[in-house]
């Protein structure tokens, strides 16, 4: 076989460069290890920034996110039992986020392609990448039992954080950075409609809560726990308890509780791998970097780095000038290490750190709250962080 772009992994990031490329001309084969259902219904992040919608509605893929997406401006940080609401598109000329699972940003995707006659293999097993540093890289994989390769021009590894890609490249030339936080989120999904119109970051001396939502009938919510827990540890009940302490509010406003459909424990953590490019194949998304998800910035910056490779792409093959190729790391990661900051001072000032028995803590993370919601100029910096900044910023 053989294409322009082989790329591996049909997450955010790998359909979105398809997409883009496809666009300008450019062909493209993605190979994933899971099957269509699977990547379809796992339920993950679902937080847009206004420069993630507005590149899929410009390129066509906006329809259903329109009709079914909630755009959200202004978010709510509750402590103490007081909520206080951070006015997000006042404070960002108009700028917006929208509500939006990341499934069904993979469902329209794929739907686009299929209809554009792509090639997306799924449940293929035992890929590898070779000769990356030739201009013939290539991918190898098993594909319906039988082994083949695929030659390509260049390599997309957008496998995600436990994929090969970042894997294949040779010891020395990656700078990793990495931090895993003594915490970690469980999340649930309940059918039941949302008890708030906005999203609630609360922040108490149990730990962090955080309610979102997908539709008007199904909620989502998350709470801090402990690092090794386990989701057999979070028995229904224990969970809607700790929601309903951790969310409480002193005016009597509840949560409302419903049928939880499904439930996981999210990992916390900060992750770069540089440069995000090795030879012929470029790392995009959570292969190369990870962040803790109180920030809201993992779907987004996936979409950023490949919008970044999808023009230097486009660069090379219409004037073979590989100046935006070369660059492609740096412009990335300016943005990475951005939404790291941010995610990391969301985490920090709204979770408890175990261990920390000093009540110090406890009270500089109220006094920074207190800030940013009383401080237009503190508040100004969340949001714009919140929102996200314009694409080719
Ligand atoms: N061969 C083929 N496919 C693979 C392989 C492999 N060896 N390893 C991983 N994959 C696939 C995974 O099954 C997954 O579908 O690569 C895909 C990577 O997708 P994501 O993990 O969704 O990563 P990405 O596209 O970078 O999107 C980042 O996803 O994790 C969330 O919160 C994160 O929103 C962010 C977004
Ligand atoms: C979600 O809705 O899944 C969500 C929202 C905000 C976050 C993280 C996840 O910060």
């Amino acid at each position: 076989m053989r294409t322009q772009v082989g790329v591996i992994g049909a997450g955010p990031a790998g359909l979105v460069l398809s997409h883009l490329l496809h666009l300008q001309g450019i062909e493209s084969i993605i190979i994933e290890r899971r099957s269509r259902e699977y990547v379809e219904k796992r339920v993950r992040a679902g937080v847009l920034e206004q420069a993630t919608v507005d590149l899929l509605c410009e390129t066509g893929v906006g329809g259903r996110l329109m009709r079914e997406g909630l755009s959200h401006h202004g978010i709510e940080l509750r402590f103490e039992g007081e909520a206080h609401r951070i006015p997000l598109s006042d404070l960002t000329g108009g700028r917006a986020i929208w509500i939006y699972g990341q499934q069904e940003v993979i469902k329209d995707l794929v739907t686009a392609r299929l209809a554009a006659g792509a090639e997306i293999h799924y449940e293929v097993s035992d890929a590898s990448v070779e000769r990356l540093d030739t201009e013939r890289p290539v991918i190898g994989c098993t594909l319906d039992g039988k082994r083949v390769n695929i030659e390509c021009d260049f390599i997309a590894g957008c496998d995600g954080f436990h994929g090969i890609c970042r894997h294949a490249i040779p010891a020395g030339v990656l700078t990793t950075y990495d931090r895993d936080y003594p915490f970690g989120w469980v999340g649930i999904l309940a059918a039941v409609a949302p008890s708030t119109d906005e999203l609630i970051y609360a922040f108490t001396e149990r730990g962090f809560a955080l309610h979102s939502l997908r539709t008007p009938e199904l909620s989502r919510l998350y709470v801090q726990c402990d690092h090794d827990d386990r989701i057999e540890d979070w028995p229904d009940d224990r969970i809607w308890d700790e929601l309903h302490q951790r969310l409480k509010k002193s005016d009597g406003w509840t949560l409302k509780e419903g049928p939880i459909l499904e439930k996981g424990i999210t990992g916390m953590r900060s992750f770069v791998a540089e440069p995000m490019q090795y030879g012929r194949m470029f790392l995009a998304g959570d292969a190369a970097h990870i962040v803790p998800p109180t920030g809201a910035k993992g779907l987004n910056l996936a979409v950023r780095d490949v919008w970044h490779l999808a023009q230097a792409l486009v660069r090379w093959y219409r004037a073979r000038d590989d100046a935006a190729l070369a660059g492609y790391s740096s412009a990335c990661l300016r943005r990475v290490w951005r939404a790291q900051d941010f995610s990391y001072w969301m985490t920090s000032m709204l979770h408890r750190f175990p261990g920390d028995d000093s009540r110090v803590s406890y009270k500089l993370q109220l006094a920074r709250l207190a800030y940013v919601v009383t401080s237009r100029a503190a508040a100004t910096s969340l949001a714009e962080n919140y929102v996200g900044f314009p694409i080719e910023d």
